[in-house]
């Protein structure tokens, strides 16, 4: 079985293969069934068959375009990984629930630091709903944790921004600027101590309260790249200690 989301939120699905061998056995009991209807009406074998593949030959065409009509009719309306041929963009909405809750002592985004490498040894924890807490096991086994929130104090998303740590206006998918299409953070936290579902973090860069959609551990075997550019950056990290959310992306 495999997991989808759908609006409603994650929902199981079966496996190709499961689900091949489901129709195989259907086409198998179909064909059996009215071999042997077609076989007792007639009571001639020749007849019976050529009936028999009539009748799957019709019911495999009306299967085949009523589900083609169904996925044209229901386009956009249906979770895009159940109706979207491969050619066609993924377009539709996409629904995450939060699996916990960050706690720091930034209250609010102005004053925040504006990276967890400029928020060293700023407290707080991660609050984990308890349904997610298998999810947790080894989890003790990393110093580091990758931490992707929903920023849900931004204003509205702006392609155009001012950086932090900039005074021209960039792209934003050129920044880590907040107030993004989907506002959504990263951060690399390092894990102090696991207390059930409540993780103990320092370096903590997120406003209280921030809906969190998912924890990665840090590798830094994945996650160092060697990177020779860092854009408008370079130049600008000088004031990354001193720099502070100054509530120019956010609701207040
Ligand atoms: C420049 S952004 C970078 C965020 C993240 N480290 C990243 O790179 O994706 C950092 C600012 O996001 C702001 N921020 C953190 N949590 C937020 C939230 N829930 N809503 C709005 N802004 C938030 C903080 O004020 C922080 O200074």
């Amino acid at each position: 079985m495999k997991m989808v989301e759908s609006p409603k939120g994650w929902t199981f699905r079966e496996s190709r293969s499961r689900s091949l061998v489901k129709s195989l056995v259907y086409r198998i009991v179909s064909i059996v069934g009215t071999g042997i209807l077609t076989w007792s009406i007639s009571r001639d074998v020749t007849e019976a068959i050529s009936i028999t593949a009539s009748i799957q030959v019709f019911l495999a065409i009306l299967y085949y375009s009523s589900e083609r009509i169904w996925n044209r009719v229901n386009w956009g309306k249906q979770h895009p990984m159940q109706v979207a041929p491969s050619s066609e963009p993924l377009m539709n909405e996409i629904s995450c629930r939060p699996i916990g809750f960050i706690r720091s002592p930034f209250k609010e985004p102005t004053g925040t630091p504006i990276q967890s490498l400029a928020a060293r040894d700023v407290e707080g924890t991660v609050e984990i709903d308890p349904k997610y807490a298998d999810g947790l096991r080894d989890i003790d086994g990393f110093s580091h944790l990758i931490l992707i929130y929903h920023c849900h104090l931004c204003r509205k998303p702006s392609l155009l921004v001012k950086p932090f740590l900039d005074n021209q206006t960039r792209g934003v998918f050129a920044t880590r600027a907040p107030a993004r299409p989907n506002p959504i953070g990263v951060s690399i936290v390092r894990l102090v101590r696991v207390e059930g579902t409540r993780l103990h973090i320092k370096d903590m860069d997120v406003v209280d309260g921030t809906p969190l959609l998912d924890i990665k551990p840090y590798v830094p075997e994945f996650d160092i790249a060697e990177s020779d550019k860092i854009g408008w950056y370079k130049g600008n990290l000088a004031k990354l200690y001193e720099a502070k959310d100054d509530g120019r992306f956010s609701r207040r």
